[in-house]
């Protein structure tokens, strides 16, 4: 049978859905200030707003809930947890957090100190967030052939070594405080990043004594590409893929609500002791006690079958040949997409469908915002209403949530965009009303720009 139509999972609990008529949808999108974060999700047909914390878990995720200790400290789950991470990443000290950017907080307000940089292939947006509101400075290093939208090279998520390395020549090793490499790269278009790549950047990390951390929500997506792409790697299992990028590292964080399969939680983890102690400390001020941080012991326990569901080969084939399908049959349209596609979403770029919007008026919000009128379907903007000025590209993302909708639904996804695209001049462009500062967009109210 052609592997394009093996599904290694069947569908055992549904969530009804529904399209609201569409003089509702206007009303309810300028309600929410053409900001699709403040609408309701009893108001969308279709949400591909974030692949976090959005995906369903399997019988044994439920199962495993159904065991969850509660303690306070030193749970049963937790020690599941613990070994669970273990096995994955090698790292010996582990402190759970209830997501990502908790995580973010904790290691940065630990090993950051003001004023200095923290380089990346590419910041995710809370990530960046995070490290200002520490008084560093991020500056991101992307390979040139990323910013080249069609170019078919694989691993466009890569650090860009040669800059990185002028860079710390140029300031110095003492003015770096760390390396984060962002794995699959969220803010570009989900792109994977080589082992070689890995390999490189932590090179050059440990021979200047720059810790390297991995922000490694989506590492299990990634260890899938270098096992398809990377020569030497065919043979291995994801999970020894993932070992390796790890090795490579001093440490990770990692929002589960990825590739760790559930609706909540996170991690960090890393080699350093004394940095451990201070971490730890943190994290009973804002998160909770170290066998919990934030966490029901139950979530400790689900995540503990997800990251390795996460790394089952099945699973990965299916989940990125899915994104992979629907990039395919949106640039068999013409509709132009940010390619290769990478694991977790299938970029458009808003910029090329929109010719007549400028970058200032927004054009992946109107076309986000177009989508929601059209057939009720929520996506993300990733341009210049996220990024400001730093924008170089003006996507709308259209993330897939984990083994959560079928080819149906995608298929209304491509058939929306393609009679967006038959009346694209009809679009008009957003004028930003109200927010500001690096996570505006989570808040921001637009308006359209009328003729
Ligand atoms: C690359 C990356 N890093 C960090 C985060 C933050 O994780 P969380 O949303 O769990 O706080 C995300 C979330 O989307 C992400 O994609």
């Amino acid at each position: 049978m052609d592997s394009s139509w093996y599904k290694p999972f069947k569908i055992k609990v549904v969530e009804p859905i529904r399209l609201i008529p569409r003089a509702e949808r206007e009303r309810k999108l300028k309600e929410a200030g053409y900001n699709l974060f403040n609408l309701r999700s009893a108001d969308i047909y279709i949400d591909l707003l974030t692949d976090s914390g959005t995906g369903a878990m399997s019988q044994a995720q439920w199962a495993a809930i159904m065991e969850g200790d509660e303690a306070y400290a030193g749970s049963r789950s937790f020690a599941l947890f613990h070994e669970t991470v273990r096995e994955i990443t090698g790292f010996p000290y582990i402190l759970p957090t209830h997501q990502g950017r908790a995580a973010e907080h904790v290691l940065f307000s630990c090993a950051l100190e003001p004023g200095k940089y923290v380089l990346s292939n590419t910041f995710f947006d809370t990530t960046r967030a995070n490290v200002i509101a520490r008084g560093c400075r991020p500056v991101d290093f992307p390979i040139p052939e990323a910013l080249d939208p069609e170019s078919d090279r694989p691993f466009k998520g890569n650090m860009d070594v040669d800059a990185l390395r002028s860079f710390v020549a140029e300031k110095r090793a003492e003015a770096i405080a760390m390396i984060v490499l962002t794995i699959t790269n969220n803010t570009m278009a989900g792109q994977p990043v080589s082992l070689a790549n890995v390999r490189a950047v932590s090179e050059i990390a440990r021979a200047h004594g720059i810790p390297l951390f991995v922000d490694a929500c989506r590492h299990a997506e990634n260890s899938f590409f270098i096992r398809e792409w990377e020569s030497g790697y065919a043979e291995k299992s994801p999970l020894e893929i993932s070992r390796e990028v790890f090795s490579l590292a001093d440490g990770c964080i990692m929002s589960a609500k990825k590739d760790g399969l559930g609706n909540i939680g996170g991690f960090l983890a890393m080699r350093d002791e004394a940095l451990f102690v201070r971490c730890r400390e943190r994290l009973i001020l804002v998160e909770g006690f170290p066998t919990y941080g934030g966490l029901a012991g139950r979530d400790l326990a689900a995540l503990s079958v997800g990251l390795r569901e996460a790394l089952e080969i099945d699973y990965l084939r299916d989940r990125v040949g899915q994104v992979r399908w629907l990039a395919e049959r949106l640039r068999g349209e013409g509709i132009p997409i940010y390619w290769p596609p990478g694991g977790h979403a299938v970029y458009v770029d808003a910029g090329k469908l929109l010719p007549h919007v400028p970058p200032y008026q927004f054009p992946g919000q109107a076309l986000a915002c177009a989508l929601y009128l059209e057939a009720g379907i929520r996506a993300c903007e990733v341009g210049a209403a996220m990024l400001g000025e730093e924008a170089r590209f003006q996507f709308v993302r259209l993330a897939i949530p984990r083994r959560v909708y079928t080819r149906e639904h995608l298929e209304a996804v491509v058939t929306a965009l393609i009679r967006i695209a038959g009346k694209r001049e009809e679009i008009q462009g957003m004028r930003l009303v109200a927010g500001e500062g690096p996570l505006r967009h989570f808040l921001a109210r637009f308006e359209p720009i009328e003729d």
